[in-house]
């Protein structure tokens, strides 16, 4: 008979599979659990799934409550913080975003939609004066926008909580913070915004960090120094002219 799955010789068959659901589905789960493995088993062995990349360090404390009111202001809504690997991307932003870039980023700001351009690259992008403009009455130097207006920010002195605890939470979630960085990070958030001070310590332990007084305002520490300390220091860290391979002499 043709159809006899077991006819005499045939062994074991397609056909035995197909008409044993117990057996099809056993083996299903095998074949799938095998490919699972391959795929999950050496994320146990390897250390971290992001690649470190020079110069990638955590936020100091002052780019950190700048962090802090970009997020309150919810200005992710219109604001990503990821450049696709896309040429009209990486024309218009600046080099692809790098996953270490956002590694000490808890909650990364990647965002979903871009009613405004992408930030991952605005630092040293404009002046300080031009962000202090532009977040008072974004119309005042783009005719065009559709920014709302954050002036209140310019006024109100920033009110940052204790930046220990802050650096201790996100330490505990792996950002490498260390003892006397969190013990010194509310002496490091005001020193940061003051030219004056003596900022030797801060410096060494945030390279890179722009020490200055950035809303125009040295007598007091605003929202908008904090917020423009962290948009002046995005996409910074990674020196990709470096890290470029260099043009061969002809
Ligand atoms: C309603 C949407 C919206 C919100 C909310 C918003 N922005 Fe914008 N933003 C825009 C648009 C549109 C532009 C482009 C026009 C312009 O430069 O004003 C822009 C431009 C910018 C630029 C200039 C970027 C560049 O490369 O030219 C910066 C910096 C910026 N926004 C920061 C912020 C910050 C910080 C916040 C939160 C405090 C914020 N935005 C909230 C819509 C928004």
């Amino acid at each position: 008979m043709a159809n006899d799955p077991k006819a005499p010789g045939e062994g074991f068959s397609h056909r035995t599979l197909e008409r044993n659901v117990s057996l099809l589905g056993l083996l299903a789960l095998v074949a799938v659990a095998i490919g699972g493995i391959v795929e999950i088993a050496p994320l146990f062995w390897i250390d971290s799934t992001v690649e470190k990349v020079e110069g990638v360090r955590p936020y100091s404390p002052l780019e950190l409550a700048g962090r802090n009111i970009y997020m309150r202001e919810g200005c992710y809504n219109c604001h990503t913080q990821m450049i696709r690997p896309f040429r009209d991307e990486t024309e218009r932003y600046g080099h692809y975003s790098l996953a270490a870039e956002s590694m000490y980023d808890h909650p990364f700001q990647w965002g979903s939609k871009r009613t405004g351009p992408d930030l991952a690259r605005t630092g040293g992008r404009y002046s300080d004066g031009w962000h202090v403009q532009h977040l008072k009455d974004p119309r005042i130097v783009v005719p065009e926008s559709i920014m709302p207006p954050y002036a209140f920010m310019a006024t109100r002195p920033l009110v940052a909580g204790d930046m220990r605890d802050h650096l201790k939470a996100l330490a505990r979630v792996g950002v490498p913070y260390t003892p006397e960085a969190i013990a010194a990070a509310n002496a490091d958030l005001a020193a940061q915004a003051n030219p004056d001070a003596d900022t030797a310590a801060l410096a060494a332990r945030y390279p890179k960090a722009q020490i200055r007084d950035f809303d125009g305002d040295p007598k007091v520490v605003t929202e908008m120094d904090a917020l423009i300390a962290y948009l002046q220091m995005l996409g910074t860290l990674v020196d990709f002219k470096a890290a470029a391979p260099q043009e061969t002499a002809q």
